[in-house]
């Protein structure tokens, strides 16, 4: 057995593009594997040792668009070299239909090639088992290959006038995938007969049975989807998973002092003064250590000591913005704050809205996901007695697993 894939790379896809992403699917490159999406299948096929060499089939010259300058063997040259197959390539150029693209791949072939694997390469998820498992089906002599997946869905056939003409049995039903696996002469037989035929088929399996071939069934995988559409590129994205956290932050700010009255950065106009050791944003405070309970980490007293002199009069901005190093740092996605602010005065309501803007600004979020809201205690207890404020944050967001 000597074993070539042919992963065809020719399409246009056209359902894949928008009117900002006009390159065709498999020559789109993602930011996590740095190489395109034809080269994800390229890598699997070339490490399983039955495959004696992959033939890429590009556009056709008249095809390119936005390709029309890419040399491909160039192209193929410096992925090898980050990114290496070792194993035989060749490239051939693709037709209008995916039919053609496969016929000129098989011309491409080299005379030693007994069998052949055909493969879109807009499935990069292809897992070497299933290649396997296709390869194993053809040793025991079988001449077609296709892997199948039970379909999930009830499947209707529709009349012209669009109303159900009847329902499939869904047991009898599989999605066929590629690779599919053939003996060399047998797809040659049947690309030939379709093409005196004038048959058109949307797999290869397909011109195979057209051309009286038995085709044999192997378990296909559920994850060997085909990107179609632009939704679809967002399986190549990482798989990050996170956690929802929340932190409650709480501080209090005795009156009296040095201090102006400041919260959430905004001065607020009011003889009042505020006795702190750092500028005293009782609000801002509170915010810090309820980005510090997402993360974790304690509280403000254990990254900024009182004790420490560097932190005499530190704006809270400037302990915000170092917080907000730590927490990117570490992915904290913030994405909601709410606050409450208990004071019998000043009067906090005619500053509400210019305070949740501004924390809204230092936290780089959207003005509707910072809530504040000002109360009083009826006169009771030490924010009753005009004696000092106290400020609740609390912090909606989420962390990397
Ligand atoms: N293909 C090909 N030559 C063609 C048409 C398709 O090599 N003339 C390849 C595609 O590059 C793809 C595979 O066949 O790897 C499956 O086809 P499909 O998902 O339909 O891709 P496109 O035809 O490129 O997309 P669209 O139909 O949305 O234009
Ligand atoms: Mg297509």
């Amino acid at each position: 057995m000597h074993c070539w894939a042919i992963l065809l790379a020719a399409g246009k896809g056209n359902r894949c593009r928008t009117k900002d992403q006009q390159t065709a699917k498999q020559f789109l490159s993602f930011f996590s594997a740095g190489y395109p999406l034809y080269w994800h299948s390229a890598l699997t096929f070339s490490r399983i040792p039955a495959i004696q060499g992959i033939c890429f089939v590009f556009p056709p010259q008249e095809n390119d668009s936005d390709e029309s300058s890419t040399d491909y063997a160039a192209a193929i040259q410096e992925l090898e070299r980050v990114h290496p197959l070792r194993i035989p390539q060749r490239i051939a150029r693709g037709g209008k239909e995916r039919q053609d693209s496969v016929y000129s791949g098989l011309l491409a072939l080299p005379d030693a090639c007994t069998h052949v694997l055909v493969h879109d390469t807009a499935r990069p998820f292809v897992s070497a088992e299933l290649v396997t498992r296709i390869i194993d089906a053809l040793r025991t002599g079988t001449n077609a290959v296709v892997p199948g997946v039970p379909v999930n869905d009830t499947v209707k056939q529709i009349t012209p006038d669009g109303t159900v003409g009847q329902t499939l049995e869904r047991s009898c039903l599989r999605a066929i995938q590629t690779p599919q696996g053939f003996s060399r002469p047998i797809l040659e037989q049947a690309h030939a007969k379709a093409a005196a035929d004038g048959y058109l088929g949307t797999d290869d399996a397909s011109l195979a049975e057209h051309a009286g071939f038995t085709v044999n069934l192997v378990e296909g995988e559920t994850a060997n989807v085909k990107i179609t559409t632009p939704e679809d590129l967002a399986l190549l994205q990482p798989q990050q998973q996170y956690r929802q956290v929340s932190g409650l932050g709480y501080d209090v700010h005795r009156y009296g002092g040095t201090r102006a009255f400041v919260l959430g950065g905004v001065p607020i106009p009011t003889p009042i003064t505020v006795d702190a050791h750092s500028d005293g944003d009782t609000l801002l405070h509170a915010l810090i250590d309820g980005i510090l309970g997402c993360l974790g980490l304690g509280d403000i007293g254990t990254l900024f000591p009182d004790s420490d002199a560097r932190f005499e009069n530190i704006p809270s901005s400037i302990l915000l913005a170092e917080v907000l190093t730590i927490a990117e740092q570490r992915q904290l996605a913030i994405s909601h704050v709410d606050i409450t602010l208990v004071a019998q005065t000043p009067k906090i309501g005619p500053h509400r809205e210019a305070i949740a803007k501004n924390v809204a600004r230092m936290l780089h979020l959207p003005f509707d996901h910072v809530n504040v809201k000002a109360t009083t205690e009826e006169k009771l207890g030490f924010t009753g007695e005009k004696k000092g404020i106290k400020v609740m944050a609390l912090v909606s967001a989420s962390l990397p697993l």
